[in-house]
């Protein structure tokens, strides 16, 4: 069997999901010849040119302190010219930076595959949507694929594309997206305090960058967005209607600790009594998210808490976990169930290695 050429990738952020997918690269359990040929973050781009990168090039990046100019740096047509000189290039984003899209582009133009696990570039308008789309196909050769978006490491993107390729009509997707709000709110259930699980749950690096994503639902609306496009519906995240989990008005002010920690230390009391009202009932709250398909085809996007009896598969979801029901033309009667853990940078770095492999034809 011929010799195949290793893959190249270049690393945008060394947060929770980057720092799980070096790990995963450096422990050398993968089955594929797969190496990072340059790691950037904001503080900082490790030049590409030259043999691959050591840990210690790694460690270097990450002791660096923070500046505000990187972003510019890895965004160069210098870096993005050296990586499409490399074998097999990959672009993985593993940040939560909002403009990657126009960076996305730059790569698929010169052939470089991009994998990602942001959002934010899956959302914007439709029409730049298609245009990133568009890119892939016009160089070629060069693919995109997202799988850690929703779900984290579940097959969720996946199993719903080859729902909707084989012919299947998708009629309703009912989800538990956020690994995060559904820790917390098993958080809650246990008789946590809403301050206190929002920390935990950063802590174990189960919530957005920035929690007032997760607790605002901004989160969980970018996923039920990026759903409903793959049944060709051209949603923007405005029109999924979101009740949020904590309040807009109190989710203001910074998302640097103490700001948010106090805000939802007003909302302690609240919630804990709510919470209590439900457990009496034998009920448990659940940030559940619908995308339904309407009579005239017409595709809607919805998300936000409901009690749910605590013996409803979607309250049964222990930590971090994320379920997503598909009814389909084809499972009218049992809804096919994808189910796990829904957040962590070991399971998303997971998803980012296996498209990284299937991108490049190793999988
Ligand atoms: N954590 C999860 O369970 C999970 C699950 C599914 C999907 N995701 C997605 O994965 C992404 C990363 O999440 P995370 O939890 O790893 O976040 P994180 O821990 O906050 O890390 C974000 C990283 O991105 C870097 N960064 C930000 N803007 C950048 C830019 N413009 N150029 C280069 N690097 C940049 C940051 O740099 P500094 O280190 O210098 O700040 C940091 O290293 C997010 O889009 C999130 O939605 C996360």
């Amino acid at each position: 069997m011929a010799h195949e050429a290793p893959v190249s990738i270049l690393l945008l952020g060394t947060g929770v999901v980057g720092s799980a997918l070096i790990e995963m690269l450096a422990s050398g359990t993968c089955a594929g010849d797969v190496a990072l040929s340059a790691v950037a973050n904001t503080r900082g781009v490790v030049p590409t040119g030259g043999a691959a990168l050591t840990a210690a090039d790694v460690h270097e990046l990450l002791a660096r302190p923070r500046t505000v100019r990187a972003t510019s740096d890895v965004a160069s047509d210098e870096v993005l010219d050296a990586h499409a000189r490399r074998s097999c290039p990959v672009l993985v984003d593993a940040t939560a930076a909002r403009g990657m899209e126009r960076f996305y582009e730059r790569a698929l133009a010169r052939g470089i595959h991009v994998v990602t696990a942001n959002k934010k570039p899956l959302v914007v308008p439709w029409v730049e949507r298609q245009s990133l789309f568009d890119a892939g196909r016009r160089t070629g050769g060069a693919r995109l694929r997202y799988e850690a978006t929703v779900g984290a490491g579940l097959p969720v993107i996946e199993t719903l594309k080859d729902l909707v390729r084989t012919g299947d009509r998708v009629d309703r997707i009912e989800c538990v997206l956020s690994g995060t709000l559904g820790f917390i709110a098993n958080e809650l259930a246990a008789g946590t305090r809403l301050s206190r699980a929002v920390a935990i749950a950063k802590e174990r690096g189960y919530t957005e960058p920035d929690p007032r994503e997760d607790l605002g639902g901004a989160d969980v609306a970018r996923k039920a967005c990026i759903l409903a496009r793959e049944l060709g519906a051209p949603l923007e995240t405005s029109d999924v209607a979101l009740e949020p989990f904590v309040p807009a008005a109190v989710l203001g002010g910074s998302e640097e600790g103490r700001d948010l920690h106090h805000a939802l230390e007003s909302l302690d009391d609240e919630h804990a009594r709510r919470v209590a009202a439900l457990n009496a009932r034998g009920e448990k709250l659940v940030y559940l998210a619908r995308i339904q398909r309407g009579a005239a085809g017409t595709v809607r996007a919805s998300a936000g808490p409901v009690a749910l009896p605590s013996t409803h598969p979607a309250a049964r979801l222990e930590g971090p976990r994320a379920l997503v029901a598909f009814t389909t033309a084809r499972y009218a009667d049992a809804p096919l169930v994808v189910s796990g853990s829904g957040a962590g940078g070991a399971v998303t770095a997971t998803a980012l290695l296996a498209d990284v492999l299937k991108v490049t034809g190793r999988a």
